[in-house]
C-alpha cells in the first residue's frame, strides 16, 4: 500500500513514520476509548436518503465560514505537537492547508511559532486555537500576537480544565523528545514525569480549571478577532457561548480524549444546531473519514466540519504533501457523495438527507 486512497489508508501507514510515544498520544483517547470509538461509530448509524435526477453536471464545494469564502467545508482541528510527526511540523500542515484552501487552526501548543506558521497563508484564512493559562498576561500577549499575524479567528478550547486521562501517555511517560519545544511560549516546557503523561502534569500546573462564561467575555473584550468556542456537546452551553460573545461554536468531545463515555460528537450536533439557530455558526469535528461523514455533518447542520488525526497521519507519512493529500482525498470523496445524492452545492445539503435508524 504505497499509495494511500483513502484517509483509513493513511491512518494503517502513519505507524511505520512514527515513534511509540508520538503515536500513542495521537491515536489515544482518555480511559476507555468508548467515546474515540463511536465518534466513527455514530456516523456508520446515519444513513442517507440521496435525491435523483438531479442536474450534478458542474458542483461547487466552496463554503462561507465567518464572513469567509473557503474552497471547501473542511478545516484542520487544532493539535498539539506536530513536530512528533515531521520536522517541518505546524509549518508544513499549514502550507498544505494554504494550497488546498483549508482553514487551519493553530494550537497554543504548536511546534513552530504562530508567526513561522501566519507565514505560508496564501489567501485562505487561518485561526488560532486559545488555551487559556493562569498567567492572564502570557494569555493576553499570545492574543495579541495572533491579532498582529494576522490570524481571523481565535477558537477557544472549552473542554480541557484539567488534561483527559489518556493511559498510554501515562504509561510513556509522554514528553517532548530533546530539541523539541513549546514555541508560542517561552520558557514554559512539558515536564518529565515518573509515571504519568507530562501533558498532564503541564495542563494541572499551567491552564486554569476555573474558567467560566465571564472569562469568555474577557476573552472578547480583549480582541477584535471573532471568537469560536471549541468543545460544546450540548445545546444551553451553546446557547451560553452565543450569550457571551462567540461567533461559532465547535460541537466536539476533543476527539475522544477527554471525558471518556461523552456523547458521539455527530450525535450532539442536531441539539446544538437547534439552540443556536442563526445567532452563530455551528461546526462540528470527531470521527470525520470520509466524504459521506462531511456530508451527514453538513446535512445535520454543521457549516464545516475540522478533520483532526488523518493530518497527522499524512504529516508523517510525506510530510505537506502527505497533509495536502488528505484534504485532497476528503473533498474529492465529498463532490462525489454529494453529486450522488443530488447536491450540486453545498446549501443544497439539508436534513433531509439523513436519517439515524
Ligand atoms: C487534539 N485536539 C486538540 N484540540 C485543541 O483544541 N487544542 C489542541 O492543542 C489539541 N491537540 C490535539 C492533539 C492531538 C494529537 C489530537 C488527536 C487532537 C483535538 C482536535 O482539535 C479535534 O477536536 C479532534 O482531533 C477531532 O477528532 P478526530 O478528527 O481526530 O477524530
Ligand atoms: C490534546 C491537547 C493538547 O488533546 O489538546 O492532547
Amino acid at each position: 500500500m504505497n499509495n494511500p486512497i483513502n484517509l483509513l489508508e493513511y491512518e494503517a501507514l502513519a505507524p511505520e513514520h512514527l515513534s511509540k510515544m508520538a503515536l500513542d498520544y495521537y491515536a489515544s483517547g482518555a480511559w476507555d476509548e468508548v467515546t474515540l470509538r463511536d465518534n466513527r461509530a455514530a456516523f456508520e448509524r446515519l444513513k442517507l436518503r440521496p435525491h435523483m435526477l438531479v442536474d450534478v453536471s458542474r458542483r461547487d464545494l466552496s463554503a462561507k465560514i465567518l464572513g469567509k469564502s473557503v474552497r471547501m467545508p473542511i478545516l484542520i482541528a487544532p493539535m498539539a505537537f506536530q513536530c512528533l510527526a515531521h520536522p517541518d511540523g505546524e509549518v508544513a500542515a499549514a502550507s498544505a492547508a494554504a494550497d488546498a484552501g483549508a482553514v487551519m487552526v493553530l494550537s497554543t501548543l504548536a511546534t513552530k511559532s504562530l508567526e513561522e506558521v501566519a507565514a505560508v497563508r496564501k489567501q485562505t484564512p487561518q485561526w488560532f486555537q486559545l488555551y487559556v493559562h493562569r498567567d492572564r498576561a502570557l494569555t493576553r500577549a499570545l492574543v495579541q500576537r495572533a491579532e498582529a499575524a494576522g490570524y481571523a479567528a481565535l477558537c477557544l478550547t472549552v473542554d480541557a480544565p484539567v488534561l483527559g486521562r489518556r493511559e498510554r501517555d501515562a504509561r510513556n511517560e509522554f514528553a517532548l523528545p530533546p530539541g523539541m519545544e513549546l514555541a508560542n511560549l517561552a520558557g514554559l516546557e512539558i515536564p518529565e514525569i515518573a509515571g504519568e503523561s507530562g501533558l498532564f502534569a503541564y495542563f494541572a500546573e499551567q491552564l486554569d480549571p476555573g474558567l467560566t462564561w465571564r472569562d469568555l467575555e474577557w476573552l472578547c473584550s480583549l480582541t477584535q478577532l471573532k471568537v469560536v468556542v471549541k468543545g460544546i456537546l450540548r445545546g444551553d452551553d451553546a446557547f451560553k457561548a452565543v450569550e457571551h460573545g462567540a461567533s461559532a461554536v465547535i460541537v466536539s468531545n476533543h476527539g475522544g480524549r477527554q471525558l471518556d463515555g461523552a456523547i458521539a460528537a455527530i450525535d450532539a450536533l442536531s441539539d446544538v444546531v437547534a439552540a443556536v439557530g442563526d445567532r452563530a455558526e455551528v461546526l462540528v469535528d470527531g470521527g470525520i473519514r470520509r466524504g459521506t461523514d462531511v456530508l451527514k455533518a453538513l446535512a445535520l447542520g454543521a457549516k464545516a466540519v475540522l478533520v483532526g488525526r488523518p493530518a497527522l497521519w499524512g504529516l508523517a507519512v510525506a510530510g505537506e504533501a502527505g497533509v495536502r493529500h488528505v484534504l485532497e482525498l476528503l473533498r474529492d470523496e465529498l463532490d462525489v457523495a454529494m453529486a450522488l445524492s443530488g447536491c450540486a452545492k453545498v446549501e443544497d445539503i439539508n436534513g433531509s438527507l439523513v436519517r439515524r435508524l
